[in-house]
């Protein structure tokens, strides 16, 4: 993988290259800025020789698409673990600020994580899909939109495109039986690039269909569009995939002309934690499928001196373009401006939820079933599993939130309290002697346990593994994290290891 600077200097440090293309390539840079189109090649060579400025700034790029995967309305990494990748204030520092026109375009879920759109969680992921959209109408944006887009149903997706200026380029997936999208063509710097798109049919067979809107079963119509574009004066066509990877490759092997291709997913239930899939290539057409929830993106360079675009750095005679992967790393800047967005987010959820969920007590536990009873109740008869426990981070794990604002976010509550959502347990505003991750996670509700003077029969000793990564899953933990080695830190003397 190629970093920006890296590329940049490849193409300086290529001194075999005849003065004459250093001179038109610096001329075009020019033209880029005073608007025109299309740089002549003609023109070029009755200019002067450029300064060695000139000669840098010719490598520059005449143009950048930022390509996003499955973005599934990751605002910003969830803290969870040290140096995540992600976010969308990352994406905007990467897309602002660079010396050149940018476009930003994504396959895959887009403004919702999951492809439903009920229960408690609707009112947040609404509010959620808001500020995605109002973070992405900052720049040109076109998109295929996925089943997941349509959790909410197609007027609320049409909503979402109008606060965003977001453009659905698939003219596939019917709405009330006409195309939802359509092909866009955008001018990127000098270039005249196409998008076209595939919204794919959902494989999952079990998520309900939306009502009035049909998706495509293949990509029949592309070749045809493909054709229309070019006809339009596209000189660079990009297909946005919702779909599997292997419907993409189909669709490029009907329609001839797609340079470079963006994979995404048809839908996704929850958080699906997709890594990259490295750059790869059928015949001149590019495949492009970046990991999910900007950990990473894709990044195209234009470097347009006329006629047709050829995959190759910038040093290469005629127009090229290059392709690479970039991880939105730690170390990224953030914008400031979408920073404050988010952080707005965030305490309009922390209100908002208070008020919402002020009633939403937990649901009874079944007549004869045990309720959770709290740590300190726990801690009269077992002192020593409670000194282990307290020594433990499940002992502080609600403060983490309540640090960062987050106790009423649902998407954080659940695995940083005790009986989340269970029969006799807590919920979001009632969590009163259930923060944390305490003893009745792993050990089970423990009223009869109690009411029994210590019941054996009516308090499980071991848990199941499985129980530890119901809360420890990426991206939530390091894609290193085992049950293995973690279960042993959890024990101590007294409590798993013998008595103390
Ligand atoms: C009134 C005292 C008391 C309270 C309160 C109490 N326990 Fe116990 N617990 C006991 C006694 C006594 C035993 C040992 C029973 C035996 O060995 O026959 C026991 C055993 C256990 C065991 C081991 C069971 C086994 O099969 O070996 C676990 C686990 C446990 N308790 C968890 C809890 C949890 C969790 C809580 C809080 C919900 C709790 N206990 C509250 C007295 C208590
Ligand atoms: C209800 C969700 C939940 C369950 C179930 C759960 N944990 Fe955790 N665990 C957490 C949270 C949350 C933290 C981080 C707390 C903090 O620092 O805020 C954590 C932290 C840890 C840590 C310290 C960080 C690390 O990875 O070294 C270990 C070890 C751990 N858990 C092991 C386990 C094991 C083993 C199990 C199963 C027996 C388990 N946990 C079950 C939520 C859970
Ligand atoms: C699916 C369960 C799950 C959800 C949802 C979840 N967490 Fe966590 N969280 C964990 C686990 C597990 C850990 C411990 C990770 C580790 O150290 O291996 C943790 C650790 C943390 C920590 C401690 C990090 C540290 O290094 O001390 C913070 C802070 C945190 N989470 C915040 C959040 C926030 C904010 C959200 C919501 C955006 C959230 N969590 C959602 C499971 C979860
Ligand atoms: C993250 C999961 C987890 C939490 C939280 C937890 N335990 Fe345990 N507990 C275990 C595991 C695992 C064992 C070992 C079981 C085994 O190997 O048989 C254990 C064993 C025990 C035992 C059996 C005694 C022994 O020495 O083997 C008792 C009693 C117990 N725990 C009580 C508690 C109490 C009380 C708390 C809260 C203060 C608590 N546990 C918190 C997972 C947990």
């Amino acid at each position: 993988m190629h970093s920006a600077r890296s590329l940049r200097k490849m193409t300086t440090s290529s001194a075999t290259f005849a003065g004459r293309l250093l001179m038109s390539r610096s001329l075009l840079v020019v033209a880029v800025a005073l608007g025109a189109l299309v740089a002549a090649c003609e023109g070029c060579k009755a200019t002067k020789p450029g300064k060695t400025q000139d000669i840098a700034r010719s490598d520059v790029a005449t143009g950048r698409l930022v390509l996003l995967s499955d973005l599934g309305a990751a605002l910003e990494p969830c803290g969870c673990v040290a140096d995540q990748r992600g976010g969308l204030a990352r994406l905007g520092a990467f897309t602002e600020g660079v010396p050149f026109p940018v476009a930003v375009a994504a396959a895959g879920p887009t403004f919702f994580d999951d492809a439903v759109l009920d229960g408690p969680l609707a009112e947040q992921r609404l509010e959620k899909a808001r500020t995605v959209a109002s973070v992405l109408s900052r720049g040109p944006f076109v998109f295929a939109p996925s089943r997941s887009d349509f959790a909410g149903g197609s007027a609320l997706l049409s909503e979402l495109l109008s606060a965003s200026k977001a453009r659905p380029v698939s003219s596939s997936v019917l709405v009330n039986d006409k195309p939802f999208g359509e092909p866009v063509l955008l001018d990127v710097g000098p270039t005249k690039v196409a998008f076209v798109g595939f919204s794919g049919a959902p494989k999952d067979t079990l998520l309900p269909e939306v009502p009035g809107v049909v998706f495509a079963r293949d990509g029949a119509v592309l070749a045809g569009e493909v054709e229309r574009v070019r006809a339009q004066g596209a000189r660079f066509v990009v297909l946005l995939a919702s779909g599997s990877r292997g419907e993409a490759l189909r669709i490029v092997d009907r329609a001839p002309g797609i340079d470079l291709v963006l994979v995404g997913t048809d839908a996704v239930r929850g958080e699906v934690v997709r890594e990259d899939v490295p750059v790869a290539r059928i015949e001149k057409t590019v495949i492009l499928e970046p990991a999910s929830r900007l950990q990473s993106v894709a990044v195209l360079e234009l470097f347009d001196r006329g006629g047709a675009f050829v995959e190759g750095d910038a040093s290469g005679e005629g127009s090229r373009f290059q392709a690479r992967l970039e991880l939105m790393g730690p170390s990224r800047a953030k914008s400031a401006g979408i920073s404050s967005v988010l952080t707005s987010y965030d305490q309009r959820v922390d209100v908002q939820n208070r008020v919402r969920f002020a009633n939403r007590t937990p649901a009874p536990a079944a007549a004869g079933e045990p309720h959770y009873v709290g740590v300190e109740v726990c801690g009269n008869c077992h002192s020593q599993p409670l000194a282990v426990w307290k020594g433990h981070r499940h002992s502080c794990a609600y403060a983490s939130l309540t640090e960062k604002h987050k106790a009423f976010d649902l998407d954080c509550v659940g695995c940083h309290v005790t009986g989340y959502e269970k029969p006799g347990g807590s919920t979001v505003t009632h969590v009163d002697k259930l923060e944390n991750v305490q003893c009745e996670v792993c050990h089970g509700p423990g009223s009869k346990h109690v009411e029994g003077g210590g019941l054996k029969s009516a308090i499980t000793r071991k848990p199941e593994p499985a129980l530890c990564t119901g809360c420890h899953h990426e991206p939530h933990v390091e894609k290193t994290w085992r049950v293995e080695d973690a279960w042993p830190k959890i024990l101590g003397k007294g409590h798993g290891l013998g008595p103390g």
